[in-house]
């Protein structure tokens, strides 16, 4: 335990854990969710979410990692015995992720690239599916897409070659380049987008309060899903981190820190997306709400369509948009592949480097399912899996188990407050112990029943 390998400097780790958290939820998901959501209305519930659920968690899962020193199951183990599966489960549903997250950063790459001479073309949906993913091609699903391949092994190669290098050296450096870059590129996309004509109408439809939605419990479970996916907690990875905090580190600080950088980003992105939105609504003489979306769509398809009606440096812009979306995805990436990695070192005692190539190339493999022809659907199916399985009901069961079942919030509380200037009060136990349970589980009933449904 003494050799623990730690991360160089505090910035260093709390670029880290924001690098982990600002990802393709920030950029693509984040700003539809809230113009879904009753726009500025939505802010309430999604302040609240952050305030009650998403930064107590984080803490706690910055104090686990710091007390025990351990990946997430064996952090979990050294809490009580009885938790260590709860740890694998995390970091099942992490590999999981890894596997797809890597094939659209190496989409972003390809569009990055395309973006030099817009070689989309005018019908940017039918590029994405038809000449690029290739998925009208019924005869050969199947078979590899090179245009996908190549720079598929690009992610891996740089994404497992930081990993090698291990903590201060690899994850660390990586960040403190991957990061500032990012929001310096961010800001530039959203100063530019701000200008463009038709930006204000798209900021109406963001910002304009629909406080009639408010009460629906199905803004409350989109606001905490978006919380809980975007600041990456409940996936194993937070707890990890924080195991290489050298000891003398405050945590509550840090916690506080990575939630607000996190939110600071959305807001950034919905400001630099819906600006965009509203420009293209004004070219095509359309309501915003025609051209609004998230994910896959809206990056791959709408954007380009929005790149092709700049007026000036269209180029650029396209290149800066999807480098971001690289940098942005990258270093969640690692984040999601050192949860298996500290696993499987430190359960099967193998030195780091064979559990970078074993663990890491094992999801590189299992990526190449989605590099094949109408692997896009795949893709589809174990996303929408991994959002059901993992977001909130894992969060809910490692509440629960800590509050309740064992009882260690006290514990947690006591540690974090003996190494941290914020001291944390019995609203940090109300919020984790009965505020957080109860939501997240209705939450989950009222996802069962639409399931049902
Ligand atoms: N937090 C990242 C985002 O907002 O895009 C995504 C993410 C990374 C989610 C890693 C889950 C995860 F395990
Ligand atoms: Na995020």
């Amino acid at each position: 335990m003494e050799n623990r390998a730690q991360w160089g400097t505090r910035a260093g780790f709390i670029l880290a854990a924001v690098g982990s958290a600002i990802g393709l939820g920030n950029i693509w998901r984040f700003p539809y969710i809230a113009y879904e959501n009753g726009g500025g209305a939505f802010f309430l519930p999604y302040l609240f979410a952050l305030l009650t659920a998403g930064i107590p968690i984080l803490i706690l899962e910055f104090t686990l990692g710091h007390k025990f020193r351990g990946s997430a199951p064996l952090s979990l183990s050294r809490l009580n015995k009885k938790a260590e599966w709860l740890g694998w489960w995390q970091v099942f549903i992490s590999f999981v992720i890894s596997t797809y997250y890597a094939v659209i950063i190496a989409w972003a790459m390809s569009y990055a690239v395309f973006s030099f001479k817009l070689s989309w073309g005018d019908d940017t949906e039918g590029f994405l599916f038809g000449d690029y993913l290739k998925v009208a091609d019924p005869g050969q699903v199947g078979s590899l897409v090179p245009g996908v391949l190549i720079p598929l092994v690009l992610v891996w190669v740089i994404t497992l070659g930081i990993l090698f290098k291990g903590i201060k050296k690899g994850i660390e450096v990586a960040n403190k380049i991957f990061i500032p870059a990012l929001v310096v590129l961010f800001l530039i996309i959203v100063i530019r987008a701000l200008t463009l004509e038709g930006a204000a109408t798209g900021l109406d439809a963001l910002f304009a309060p629909n406080w009639n939605r408010i009460m629906d419990g199905e803004v409350w479970v989109a606001a905490y899903s978006q919380i809980f996916f975007s600041l990456s907690i409940a996936f194993a990875i937070m707890i990890t981190y924080s195991s290489y905090l050298p000891k003398k580190s405050d945590i509550t600080n840090n916690a506080f820190i990575t939630g607000f950088s996190n939110s600071g980003f959305e807001l950034l992105a919905g400001i630099g997306v819906f600006s965009a939105l509203g420009f293209m609504a004004a070219q095509q003489g359309v309501d915003v709400s025609e051209v609004a979306g998230a994910g896959i769509g809206l990056a791959f398809a709408v954007f380009p369509a929005i790149i092709n009606q700049m007026p000036v440096m269209s180029e650029l812009f396209g290149f800066l948009f999807f480098t971001s979306l690289v940098l942005a995805g990258l270093s969640s990436l690692i984040s999601i592949c050192e949860t298996y990695i500290a696993g499987f070192q430190e359960k099967f005692n193998i030195s780091r480097n064979k559990a970078v190539l074993y663990g890491g190339g094992l999801s590189a493999i299992i990526s190449l399912l989605f590099a094949t022809r109408g692997g896009i659907n795949f893709l589809d199916v174990v996303d929408h899996f991994v959002l059901s399985m993992g977001v909130g009901l894992s969060g809910l069961v490692e509440v629960i188990l800590i509050a309740w079942v064992f009882r260690k919030l006290g514990a947690m509380k006591g540690h974090a407050n003996e190494i941290s200037d914020i001291r944390l009060g019995s609203w940090w136990t109300i919020c984790l112990g009965v505020v957080t349970p109860i939501i997240l589980g209705y939450m989950m009933i009222q996802s069962i029943w639409v399931d049902i449904k």
